[in-house]
């Protein structure tokens, strides 16, 4: 379910500031933390270095990427580890990822991690709205 953008607007952000915290403390026990795409949009940019939504860099572009097989961009050039890992991008293997891409896929060529969860699930978020 696609949520309306007002729900992370600023004002509602600090009306529900502390049943979101709340919530997040529940989501951890259940390991599934629900993403701000908007905070996502500010900590990709630590992905800016290696990654950009629509171009090849060093990593792969990431436009549509939720919904994709992993390295199945056909002008990039991937790992053979990611390219015949058979993962399928959604919120689970990318959070898995963001976690540890190495103990995801032994052999890959992305060291990068996230090490905050509320964090991973806002780039997930962000991530989701590059369609
Ligand atoms: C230091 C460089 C670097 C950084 C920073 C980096 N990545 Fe990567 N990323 C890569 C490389 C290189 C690959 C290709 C890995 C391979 O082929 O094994 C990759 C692959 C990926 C893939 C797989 C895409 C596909 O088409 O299968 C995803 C998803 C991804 N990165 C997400 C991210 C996100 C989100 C961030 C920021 C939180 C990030 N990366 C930060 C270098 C980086």
């Amino acid at each position: 379910m696609k949520r309306p953008q007002s729900i992370n607007g600023l004002a509602a952000g600090a009306a529900v500031a502390g049943l979101v915290i709340a919530a997040a403390s529940l989501a951890a026990a259940s390991s599934a933390f629900s993403g701000d795409p908007v905070r996502g949009q500010a900590l990709y940019k630590g992905c800016g270095g290696c990654h950009s939504i629509d171009d090849n860099d060093i990593g792969p572009r990431h436009r549509g990427v939720v919904g994709r097989r992993a390295g199945s961009i056909e002008d990039y050039s991937y790992s053979t580890a990611l390219k015949t890992s058979g993962l399928i991008w959604d919120e689970v293997t990318l959070e898995r990822w963001l976690t540890n891409p190495s103990a995801l896929v032994p052999g890959t060529k992305m060291f990068f991690k996230v090490d905050d969860a509320q964090s991973r699930a806002d780039i997930i978020a962000y991530l989701k709205e590059q369609k």
